[in-house]
């Protein structure tokens, strides 16, 4: 250890001296303003109300995200497979939504069947603590321990190769600043979707890579400031409730949709900003917990109606694709016409996503306070997986 540290900080000098990095305002190196002209894609984009690739207009297929948070379990797969599962796109491949899956209470092989049906598979921590003040404070290292370590531990016990997974939501989208995007870009993250925006709606701010400073508006402090090169941030474009309020995710709109009509209404007039002008992607960031519930309460199965409503309805509009979010950033690197996408490799059905999860384990742990189950790809480990421990193994992980 401590020869490795001499090593680093040797190599850091040596850093220090090759390049010459930004300007160190304050202690800390703020991004400069976009420079148009150096970032270009495929790598770098500027914060943007403008489509990408010149595209404008009818021409550019209009992106929808479909996502979900915290733990999928045996009660809200079912949802999912109703939902999602039999559904596809105009090019003919099926429909992907985007899963930000927190470890505790997840069943991992429920989520080996998400990703083997095409789904996006996204972090959204190991504990998911249910305080802010938590997120909002946390260091580079504990992000690390609570997302970085988090991607193994989802890969190993889901059988979902690491190259897959690729984003990250935080929780309560109470996002950490730049320790928190420093930890994801250290880990090989590429995407981050946790920022809402209420001041670029309409027109839609569009996903831009963090090599420069962005126009976005920070809801939840503290938002990076410093330059993350190549690491894109897809912004949450805030929806309207009928109140007339924001609402980051769909499930905080006001008032609450009680009927098919309200909560289809809901959905599409807020598409139909984005669609009928700079086709910005068009989230519906909620949990199933919005569209899941007892019998006894009428309301989830009208929303659930007024959600079903609303994509059969998309689906069969002109240049209407529901896509992860990872195959979202592809696009944006590559930005392609409507006349050319139904070929775009991207967004087709992915051959390499093989079942692999044949006998999953559930496992138990307990002692006199406590229970956790967890179903596993590959055979129980000794103790529960949790942050510092996340193979369950308890051997030590340097985070
Ligand atoms: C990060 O926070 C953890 C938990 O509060 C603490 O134990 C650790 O020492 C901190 N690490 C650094 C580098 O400050
Ligand atoms: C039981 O396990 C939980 C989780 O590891 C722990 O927080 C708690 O302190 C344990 N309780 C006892 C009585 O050992
Ligand atoms: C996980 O899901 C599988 C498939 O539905 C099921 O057989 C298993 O019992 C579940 N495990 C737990 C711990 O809920
Ligand atoms: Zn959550």
């Amino acid at each position: 250890m401590a020869k490795l540290t001499i090593l680093s900080l040797a190599l850091c000098g040596l850093l220090a001296i090759v390049f010459s990095g930004p300007t160190k305002v304050n202690n800390v190196y703020e991004a400069p303003p976009c420079d148009v002209d150096a970032c270009q894609l495929p790598s770098c984009r500027c914060s943007s109300q403008t489509p990408p690739g010149n595209l404008i207009g009818p021409n550019v297929p209009q992106m929808v995200f479909l996502t979900f948070d915290d733990a999928i379990t045996v009660s809200n797969h079912p949802f999912y497979e109703e939902v999602l599962f039999n559904r596809i796109n105009q090019n003919g491949a099926k429909i992907a939504a985007t899963f930000f899956i927190t470890h505790e209470y997840s069943n991992y092989s429920l989520v080996h069947d998400l990703w083997a049906r095409g789904h996006d598979i996204a972090l959204h921590s190991i504990t998911h603590v249910s305080d802010t003040g938590y997120w909002a404070n946390l260091n580079e290292s504990m992000w690390r321990a609570e997302i970085v370590a988090q991607k193994q531990q989802l890969s190993t016990f889901a059988s979902v190769p690491l190259a897959y997974i690729k984003g990250v939501r935080a929780p309560f989208l109470q996002v950490g600043g730049n320790p928190m995007y420093s930890a994801l870009v250290g880990g090989g993250f590429e995407w981050d979707c946790s920022r809402p925006t209420q001041n670029q709606r309409i027109p839609g701010l569009w996903p831009y890579t963090n090599d420069y400073a962005s126009t976005q508006d920070c809801q939840i402090p503290t938002c990076p400031d410093e330059a993350f090169p190549g690491f894109w941030t897809f912004p949450m474009i805030d929806l309207i409730g009928d109140d007339q309020f924001p609402c980051a995710m769909v499930d905080e709109c006001t008032p609450v949709p009680m009927t098919q009509a309200a909560t289809y209404n809901l959905l599409m007039r807020n598409f139909e900003n984005q669609y009928n002008g700079n086709r910005a992607p068009f989230g519906v960031f909620t949990h199933a917990a919005w569209l899941v519930g007892p019998a006894d309460r009428p309301e989830f199965a009208q929303r659930k109606a007024g959600y079903i409503q609303f994509l059969d309805e998309i689906l069969a509009m002109p240049n209407v694709y529901i896509v992860g979010i990872s195959q979202a950033m592809e696009w944006m690197k590559t930005p392609t016409g409507t006349a050319d996408i139904d070929t775009f490799v991207p967004w087709l059905d992915d051959p390499n996503r093989v079942r692999a999860c044949p006998f999953p384990r559930n496992c138990r742990y307990e002692n006199s306070t406590w229970e956790r189950f967890m179903s596993s790809c590959i055979p129980c480990p000794p103790e529960y997986p949790w942050v510092h421990n996340p193979q369950g193994t308890n051997l030590h992980y340097d985070d």
